[in-house]
């Protein structure tokens, strides 16, 4: 495998992503095919740009012209390109069906048309739904709950039926709650460590006892590149961080890293439909050799101290996107 199609790198996980890979695989060349809509920055790139193994196209990847021209030349996809915010799928929920279920299929064709030795399509933990006690396997049934995990959910299934009707050689990661730099501070860690850092509050949807297992987002790339070299075509990993924590839990830390008092907290209307909890069973992807590194402990620390030194890169963004989030806390605010 050596030039690899990176859809959606312009965002957070595929950015990191591809720094992960170019380090690790110097002869490999990695085409980044990414629409830039607000999740997209280019600054998230900005420390690979220059490496001659990298390609930047501006493209969406409902667009199969650019796709299969991509295609021709390349060995296999690796699919983030997604509508990925649960709150925004609730307001908006047809650009995640768009982009999520209709562009994927778009990727699935060009890797038949083009016999791509694989595509690995990046999905979620959250297509299972809520899970009280146990952890899920990737052999359990899907009972996604919010637009988007209904829609990388429809992905899924159009990527089983690219493999099972046309041997298409795919495989799916499901990976949990990613957190780390370039993370776009609309989700809670980014979205709470930026306002506490400027003194403002924090909105906790609920009771704030809703538990996900938070993956340090190297520890993903590192599990993802596991699954694209040692994966079975046709099948389904898990990938997670070990570290399940109710939010509260996680924003207590975040305070506590920053010094900041409790006062800080707002309790708001829940989030309608909120899954309680997210656990998988990893037990798959770690017979090929996967394992989380450092402690959430530390990840955090780290992680609060990268928003703390990068203040430049989260107050641009923030700044681009107030109108939204005067929508959103109106939109919350007018269901109380
Ligand atoms: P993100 O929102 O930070 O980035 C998404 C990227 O996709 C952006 O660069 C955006 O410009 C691009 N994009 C959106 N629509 C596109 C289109 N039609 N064509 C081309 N590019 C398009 O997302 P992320 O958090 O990095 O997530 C990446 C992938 O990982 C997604 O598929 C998501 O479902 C999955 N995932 C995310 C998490 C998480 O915790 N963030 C966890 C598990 C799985
Ligand atoms: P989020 O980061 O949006 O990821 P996801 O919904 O994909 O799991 O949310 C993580 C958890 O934090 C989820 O239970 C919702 C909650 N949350 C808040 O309490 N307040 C917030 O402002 C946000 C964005 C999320």
């Amino acid at each position: 495998m050596q030039t690899l199609i990176v859809t959606g790198a312009a965002g957070f996980i595929g950015s990191n992503f591809v720094r992960y890979m170019l380090q690790k695989y110097p002869d490999y060349r990695i085409i980044v095919l990414d629409a830039l809509t607000y999740a997209g920055n280019l600054d998230n790139l900005k420390d690979v740009w220059s490496n001659p193994n990298f390609t930047f196209i501006k493209g969406d990847i409902r667009d199969a012209a650019i796709v299969n021209n991509l295609a021709q030349n390349a060995d296999a996809i690796i699919n983030f390109a997604a509508e990925t915010h649960v709150d925004r799928s609730i307001i908006e929920p047809g650009a995640f069906l768009q982009t999520d279920v209709a562009g994927t299929w778009v990727l699935l064709e060009a890797a038949r048309q083009h016999n791509l030795d694989r595509i690995l399509h990046i999905s979620t933990d959250e297509v299972y739904g809520s899970i009280d006690v146990g952890s899920f396997q990737e052999t359990d049934i899907l009972e996604p709950s919010s637009p988007y995990s209904a829609s990388k959910a429809g992905a899924e299934h159009m990527v089983g039926a690219y493999h099972k009707t046309y041997g298409v050689p795919t495989i799916v990661t499901r990976g949990s709650n990613n957190f780390g730099p370039y993370h776009y501070p609309e989700k809670l860690i980014p979205l709470f460590i930026t306002n506490l850092i400027d003194d403002q509050p924090v909105p906790v949807y609920g009771d704030g006892q809703q538990v996900r297992d938070w993956m340090y987002v190297l520890d993903h790339c590192a599990g993802i590149d596991i699954a694209l070299h040692h994966g079975q075509p046709g099948q389904t990993y898990n990938v997670g961080g070990g570290n399940e924590r109710a939010n509260m839990d996680v924003v207590k830390l975040i305070l506590h890293a920053l010094n900041k008092p409790d006062s800080l907290i707002r309790y708001v209307t829940d989030r309608p439909g909120h899954d309680r909890r997210y656990s998988i069973d990893c037990s798959k992807i770690a017979a090929l050799g996967y394992k989380p590194g450092a402690t959430f402990e530390d990840r955090i620390a780290e992680t609060v101290q990268w928003y703390v030194s990068n203040q430049d890169w989260w107050r641009a963004i923030k700044e681009k996107q107030r109108d939204y989030k005067d929508f959103m806390q109106k939109w919350y605010a007018d269901r109380q």
